[in-house]
């Protein structure tokens, strides 16, 4: 029905393989020369968390760029990925002034959002300590820092989509974190570039996955009605950052597909598209709570604009109904 995100890591792994092997086998002399030369005038992108979701799509945005060679990173070592752990500030320093790469793309975090409301020591570790330490480390290096975060920094009480220049107030732990590790990147890099993004889905686990895995052998389910924003595909995000990249349009940047939905309407395009069957129950969070106790609070309103993107360019997102279309589409 969809490809299993083992198929789908198995492709990238053996992709990133042969890339390692192209790169760093012989061949006659005249290809290694220019080879030599290519490898000289490529930027380095290090990348840290490259093997979730956005690290992924990052991968293979950039695959067969002549301009750009991606460095992989992640908390456990894995074929043509390297260990870093953001956490540990003398590793990072030292691998980013050892490459000195062009820019960081700091796609690791603790996403985990209910998970963490018991974790807060390892939340502020990952998701404000790890953006300190790459901003420290990419201020040294002279690199530049791509770095990603999310609607939930907004409490959710607004009633127009929340622009680069309105007030946050996160109402969770995963919410706080990330909006002190955003801080944390303002006042230690010197050219970033920070992304908030919303209700993203790619090559992973993510709710689209989780709602065709409950599709299978439900026949109904029950899903907030009352939570709005905007569902963004991680390839959508990795073109914003690829377009990003080479400007100096430095600073904080909304970056989600257009267009706004809420979680239930989301789950019935999903199953249209999929040609599922099964039903959708519309329920308030208030009854999703008595149902899911663990459940922790969500912004209620997480539509972002986004404006700055608008203001300095002409980048501009998919709708969410086009991304969304074309990812159940990769999926089948
Ligand atoms: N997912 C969403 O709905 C969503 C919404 C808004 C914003 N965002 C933001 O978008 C970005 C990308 O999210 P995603 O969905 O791609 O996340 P993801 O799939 O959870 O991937 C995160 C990656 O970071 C790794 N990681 C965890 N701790 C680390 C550490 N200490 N050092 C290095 N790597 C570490 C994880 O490894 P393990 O799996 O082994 O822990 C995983 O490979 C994040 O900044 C996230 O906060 C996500």
């Amino acid at each position: 029905m969809y490809i299993s995100s083992l198929t789908n890591r198995d492709n990238l792994d053996k992709r990133w393989y042969n890339t390692l092997v192209n790169h760093g086998t012989g061949g006659n002399s005249a290809s290694c020369h220019n080879r030599a030369e290519d490898k000289a005038i490529m930027k380095t992108l290090l990348v840290t968390g490259s093997n979730g979701q956005l690290g992924r799509a990052v991968n293979r945005e950039f695959a067969g760029s002549t301009e750009y060679e991606i460095y992989n990173t992640d908390v456990a070592e894995g074929e043509g990925i390297h260990a870093l752990d953001i956490t540990n500030v003398d590793q990072v320093i030292s691998l980013a002034k050892e490459l000195k790469p062009y820019a960081i793309i700091n796609c690791a975090a603790y996403t985990a959002v209910d998970e963490q409301e018991t974790k807060g020591d390892l939340a502020y570790k990952i998701n404000a300590l790890g953006p300190r330490n790459l901003a420290i480390a990419a201020t040294e290096a002279d690199s530049k820092l791509v770095h990603i975060s999310t609607d939930y920094v907004f409490r959710g009480d607004g009633n127009r989509p929340y622009t680069e220049f309105d007030t946050t107030g996160p109402v969770s732990m995963y919410g706080r974190t990330k909006l002190a590790g955003e801080n944390f990147v303002r006042d230690f890099a010197k050219r970033y570039f920070t992304i908030r993004t919303a209700w993203l889905y790619g090559d992973g686990k993510n709710f689209v996955k989780t709602m065709l895995r409950l599709s299978e052998n439900h026949d109904e389910v029950s899903v907030v009605k009352d939570q709005l924003g905007t569902p963004t595909s991680t390839k959508e995000l990795a073109k914003a950052i690829h377009y990003l990249i080479p400007t100096d349009n430095y600073g904080l940047f909304h970056g989600t597909c257009e267009g706004d939905t809420n979680w239930a309407d989301f789950t019935e395009e999903i199953f249209r598209l999929a040609g599922k069957n099964t039903k959708v129950n519309h329920v308030t969070t208030e009854e999703y709570k008595k149902m899911n106790p663990q459940s922790t609070d969500r912004p209620a309103y997480s539509i972002l604009d986004n404006y700055m993107l608008r203001l300095t360019g002409d980048f501009r997102f998919a709708d969410w109904k086009d991304a969304i279309r074309d990812y159940i589409n990769e999926l089948q």
